[in-house]
């Protein structure tokens, strides 16, 4: 029997550990987390609690459970370094190290490598040290639509956009300035029009095996109004496809992800094994590069991995073997709507300690468990996104109203954003994409 370490306890490892344990292989399955995830600690053979970059209780813990192979979750963990950490106790993994995780933890190392292997989805764009330069960068070459990104692991949360969150380039030399008090270089880019989606790809170091792709909802307030989250749900088509997004967008997509894996094995020396998660926006030019996150996308993987039809133990294993070329992803021609509840007050005062509540018709969707805390007598909210509710079904339709019925029927001072996977919602990003291409 296969023994799997996981690392990470958010909603995000719950849908991995999920899939992994639909293998028929019918795996063991370990997992390192830092709160105890309700639903992965009953999946689990045994798990431990410790900090996720507490290496000295990981080692003790591998030791003991002596795992076939390790799949890391989140990006802290991969930013310290686990993956090259636990190749010295001689277990491999489902995760990039930490020199190669630089694509989603250094925007500048991912921006440059784009240039230079001429990768075509690159944009406009310069890295600074200090504020000086930035003012005339913007004025002269980016105009009144710019990007500030700070050159390092932000959430999700530290991106900020010209008429949205800057007003000028004087508030961007501000920004940048609280920026570089802790970040060693920030990036300033152009901004670009159009609609995003995520293509999460598997990658073996030659080899990148796309799943379908998905759009998440980064704004915590129906119709795009608020602050930024860190995704408050997503949704996925019967036909792999988004409403906007052709096929031909879709393999333009894999093709930049593969020369980007092509171009960091020939700029490293060293083999990409894991995920690489494209942050694309399509614009009327194509689809451009936003971002890579070096793993699955929270919540977009809630949309992808519960329609895997392949075994995920054996695709983990030929990532981490280098045979990804030998084996195809199947997926089900299913759409799936994935919405979180979060508590009142997220994200800037959410509300803590708070007992949530869920009965029967609340298992009409998948539940994914992220911040949550079981005490004996029953759950409570951290601070964070609570529970990822999925609904899966033959139409987008049938399961917004899954994810949207089973959601309601929660108890607790929760909110949630009603509008994803609905028609209104998803006919607005068509008619987006048509004045972006210039067809309305
Ligand atoms: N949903 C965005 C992310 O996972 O980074």
């Amino acid at each position: 029997m296969k023994r799997i370490l996981l690392v990470g306890n958010g909603a995000r490892e719950h849908a991995i550990a999920d899939a992994l344990a639909r293998s028929p292989q019918k795996p063991e399955l370990y997992c390192f987390m830092k709160a105890k995830n309700p639903g992965m600690a009953k999946m689990s053979a045994k798990f431990k609690l410790a900090k996720l970059d507490d290496f000295d209780a990981l080692g003790e813990f591998v030791k003991e459970v002596r795992p076939d192979f390790a799949i890391i979750g989140p990006e802290d963990p991969l930013n310290a370094g686990v993956v090259d950490f636990l190749q010295t106790l001689g277990v491999r993994s489902v995760g990039p190290v930490k020199d190669l995780a630089r694509l989603e933890t250094s925007k500048t190392f991912t921006r440059e490598l784009l240039e230079k292997y001429r990768i075509p989805a690159n944009i406009k764009f310069r890295k600074f040290i200090s504020t000086e330069g930035i003012k005339d960068f913007i004025e002269a070459e980016l105009g009144d639509g710019f990007v500030v990104k700070p050159d390092g692991l932000t959430g999700g949360k530290g991106v900020m956009v010209s008429g949205e969150h800057l007003k000028d380039s004087d508030e961007a030399v501000e920004y940048c300035r609280k920026v570089l008090e802790t970040h060693p270089s920030v990036i300033v880019e152009e901004k670009i029009e159009g609609e995003e989606f995520s293509l999460q790809c598997i990658s073996d170091g030659r080899t990148i095996k796309a799943t379908p792709p998905v759009q998440d909802h980064k704004r915590l307030l129906p119709g795009d109004q608020g602050p930024n989250t860190g995704g408050m749900g997503s949704y996925s088509y019967t036909n792999h496809l988004l409403q906007f997004l052709t096929k031909e967008d879709v393999l333009e997509a894999e093709k930049i992800v593969q020369m980007t894996c092509d171009a960091i094995r020939k700029e490293t020396g060293k083999e990409y094994k894991g995920i690489m998660y494209g942050g694309f926006m399509l614009t009327k030019d194509g689809p451009k590069l936003l971002e890579y996150n070096a793993r699955f996308g929270d919540p977009e993987v809630m949309n992808v991995l519960p329609i895997l039809k392949t075994d995920f133990v054996s695709v983990c294993e030929a990532v981490i073997n280098g045979t990804l070329s030998e084996i195809e992803l199947h997926f089900e021609n299913k759409a799936t709507v994935c919405k979180y509840v979060v508590p009142e007050g997220y994200p800037s005062n959410p509300v803590a300690g708070q007992k949530i509540e869920l009965d029967e018709a609340n298992r009409r969707a998948l539940i994914f468990h992220a911040s949550i805390d079981q005490k004996d007598d029953g759950l409570y909210m951290t601070t964070s996104r609570a529970i990822g509710f999925v609904g899966v079904a033959d139409d987008i339709a049938e399961a917004e109203k899954i994810a949207e019925s089973a959601i309601k029927a929660v108890k607790g001072p929760v909110f949630h954003r009603e509008d994803i996977g609905t028609p209104e919602l998803l006919d607005r990003r068509v008619k987006h994409m048509e004045a972006v291409r210039g067809e309305s």
